[in-house]
């Protein structure tokens, strides 16, 4: 299975009736149990090109292909819980098959437990992503995608939870689309790398890390993004003397 992208437009209208290019074309395929990472600048159309991926936004130019029947499991950049439903049911609407015993699995994992009862609107920033995170793992999905899934966590927590995302992409044949400001989190989790451009996107560069994930030690960790630094730095020079 593989999720095939190639977009080759997306605007917006503004309110002054013009249009905005959002999106430049945009070409790259994902195979079952890998990490794809997209990296750019706010505002480039990350959040815009994710929400065509997953068919959700369909006026736009070019092509998705998703596997037939793919369960998809989705957390939004908000986290976008029913503020009605208690944490538990939320969790529960998204993935009625679910089992009580994978439920309890997930909310220890993510530090839920007590807060199955709560309502969104008891939670903190932190909390309701992690809400989303449990919906989006208890779905089972075949294709996952996280929209800055770590954003305002503390960092040992954002460090335990992209552990845990690791041992699900591990566990399971799924693909994986990741949006993150994080050099960190992108190299310890990504299996290729997408550089976007300022909007309109376009993939500036693809970098692919060809260690596995579980075998990517500190050392080496640290010389990718070193390397992928000294890289943007040769950019920015080069485009200051251009
Ligand atoms: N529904 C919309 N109507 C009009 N313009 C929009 C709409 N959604 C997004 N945009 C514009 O498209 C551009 C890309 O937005 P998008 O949310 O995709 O960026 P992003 O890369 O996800 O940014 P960030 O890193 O801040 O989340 C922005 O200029 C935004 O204002
Ligand atoms: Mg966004």
């Amino acid at each position: 299975m593989r999720l095939e992208v190639e977009i080759t437009g997306k605007a917006f209208k503004n309110a002054a009736g013009g249009t905005q290019d959002v999106l430049a074309p945009i070409k790259f395929s994902l195979g079952d149990g890998e990490v794809g990472v997209l990296i750019g600048p706010s505002g480039c159309g990350k959040s815009t090109m994710l929400r065509i991926i997953l068919g959700l936004d369909p006026d736009f130019q070019g092509t998705v292909a998703r596997p037939p029947n793919a369960r998809i499991g989705m957390v939004f950049q908000e986290p976008r819980l029913l503020p009605w439903r208690s944490v538990e049911q939320n969790v529960r609407l998204a993935a009625p098959a679910v089992s009580d015993a994978k439920l309890s699995e997930l909310f220890r994992i993510l530090e839920l437990e007590a807060h199955r009862s709560h309502y969104p609107g008891e939670l903190s920033l932190g909390l309701a992503r992690r809400v989303a995170l449990a919906r989006a793992f208890a779905v089972e999905p075949d294709i996952l995608v996280l929209d800055e899934p770590l954003a305002s966590l503390d960092d040992a927590l954002s460090g335990r939870l992209r552990d845990e995302i690791a041992t699900l992409v591990a566990s399971r044949p799924v693909m994986t689309l990741l949006v993150t400001h994080s050099l960190d989190d992108a190299v310890r989790l990504g299996d290729r790398l997408f550089f976007l451009s300022p909007r309109p996107a376009r993939i500036v560069a693809e970098v692919p890390i060809g260690t596995p994930r579980d075998a990517r030690g500190e050392a080496e960790i640290a010389a990718i993004k070193a390397g992928l630094a000294r890289r943007a730095q040769g950019d920015r020079a080069e485009r200051d003397v251009s």
